[in-house]
């Protein structure tokens, strides 16, 4: 039997302290095997960073670098990716990028993942420690960690290895949106239990060391258990004002219709953000699609409410359990001084005569055991793409099935869909990029980095690490 939906508190994840020097912020996390009681009464084997599931908050300045050293205890190597971060190669967290423990090492003398690793040269083989340097030099947005391992990402990520990292900026911090304690970073995912409270993956292995999941997950695993940041179906108790919600998508492959039921009129869903950054100016939804690692960044007013009320944050696209996300309770009257701009940043608009190039991606279902994009299987070492530094290109991204596209590096914005205009989750800066099954959609971005091998692939973890991924080089 499943827990009683909205009893357990919306948790918020710990904010953690740098080390500061000079310009850069240091951090250092542990990833770690810990107990934590998710469902009432049991206790969940977790893998979190620093033991815990979400993991620790980073907020980083623009422009302030932030150096993160990771130490891997856990038995399989892992790879840290910060997704959104505009990241050199060296620090992205490509999929064979090992961070290993010497538990993982000795794991992996007998699976296949040893020799995979030595097929890539580049490989890092044995890390015990690595520090990620993130340069920061981007917008403020709402950003998030997670593991990358090479055909693993679904099941590592699953068990808990993912957390937010925010990025401010002084243009950001000066508008009158809500904050502090009414700012809260939402991480909504799915999972399944056993009844003796383990988290169920459905991997071939348990061990992890062969890759892929069970013939029913192959088009994604999904859980029938809704946790937003790492507590069942929670309730937030909220004051008569405006909350800005971080909202990210951190399934492996369940697609979130977020809509509100009040007892009263209901508020628009107002978006002031995407994944990479503010919106030039709000859009308001009355129902909110978010795919898997995207981020929507959202205010809610609930200053018409009266103490009592109750208004419940619905998934529409989910049926039963998987249909209601958490509770939000009205418990105190107040004066609320926050507003939403007509104005929120500048998100200058790539105009389609700077495009130099354009490529087209097909992401297709290759056969029973993969995805492909190109027809392809991924390889670390096969560029699909070497674009110039600085370039502005357009990338066209052609589906067979709904598929989250997210591309490293770069941010980028959406121009068309099936040649009409973008659709209502479309604007501003992104990094993913929802496309449903038989749509073509355009992108455009600037390739701003350094030189080095990055990737792009379907968000579907499981179709991620089923290869539905290429290598792509900035040269
Ligand atoms: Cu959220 Cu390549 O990752
Ligand atoms: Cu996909």
């Amino acid at each position: 039997t499943l827990p009683r939906p909205f009893i357990a508190r919306l948790p918020v994840p710990q904010v953690l302290v740098p080390r500061r020097v000079g310009n850069t912020d240091h951090y250092h996390i542990r990833q770690t095997r810990a107990v934590q009681e998710i469902i009432p009464g049991h206790q969940t084997e977790i893998w979190g960073y620093n033991g815990t599931f979400p993991g620790p908050t980073i907020v980083s300045k623009r422009n302030r670098r932030t150096v993160v050293t990771h130490t891997n205890e856990l038995p399989v190597p892992t790879v840290v990716h910060l997704h959104g971060g505009h990241t050199p190669p060296h620090s992205d967290g490509f999929p064979t990028d090992y961070l290993t423990s010497d538990e993982s090492i000795q794991a992996m003398r007998n699976g296949s993942s040893a020799a995979q690793m030595m097929a890539d040269p580049k490989a890092d083989v044995r890390h015990l420690s690595r520090a990620y340097t993130y340069p920061m030099e981007q917008p403020a947005a709402t950003l998030w960690y997670h593991d990358h391992r090479m055909d693993f990402t679904g099941a590592s990520v699953y068990r808990g290895l993912a957390g937010f990292h925010l990025l401010r900026d002084e243009q950001e911090m000066a508008l009158p949106l809500p904050s502090g304690s009414r700012d809260v970073p939402l991480m909504i995912c799915d999972r399944a239990f056993a009844s003796d409270g383990a988290l169920k993956y459905p991997s071939v292995d348990s061990h992890m060391r062969k890759p892929g999941v069970e013939d029913a997950s192959l088009p994604g695993v999904m859980g029938d258990v809704i946790l937003v940041n790492g507590a069942c179906w929670p309730l937030m108790e909220v004051q008569t004002a405006r909350y800005r919600f971080r909202v990210l998508n951190a399934c492996n492959s369940r697609i979130l219709h977020l809509a509100l039921d009040s007892p009263r009129t209901t508020p628009p869903i107002v978006q002031i953000g995407s994944d990479a950054g503010l919106l030039a100016a709000p859009v308001s939804h009355q129902e909110l699609v978010i795919a898997p690692s995207q981020r929507f960044e959202i205010v809610l007013d609930f200053s018409a409410y009266h103490p009592g009320d109750e208004i419940t944050l619905l998934n529409t696209a989910g049926a039963g359990s998987t249909g209601v996300v958490m509770r939000f309770r009205v418990t105190g009257k107040v004066t609320d001084t926050s507003s939403i701009p007509d104005k929120l940043a500048d998100v200058e608009p790539i105009p389609a005569s700077k495009v130099q190039r354009h490529r087209v991606f097909d992401f297709h279902r290759a056969d029973e055991r993969g995805w492909w994009i190109n027809n392809e299987f991924f390889a670390p070492t096969s560029s699909i793409a070497d674009v110039p530094r600085e370039a502005i290109e357009k990338w066209t991204f052609v589906s067979d099935y709904h598929h989250p596209v997210h591309v490293h590096l770069v941010s980028f914005q959406v121009v068309a869909r099936n040649g009409g205009p973008p659709g209502p989750y479309d604007a501003g800066w992104k990094d993913t990029v929802f496309v449903n099954g038989a749509e073509r959609v355009d992108v455009v971005a600037r390739f701003h980095g350094e030189a080095g091998r990055y990737i792009m692939h379907c968000h579907n973890l499981e179709h991620e690490d089923m290869s539905m991924m290429a290598t792509f080089k900035l040269i």
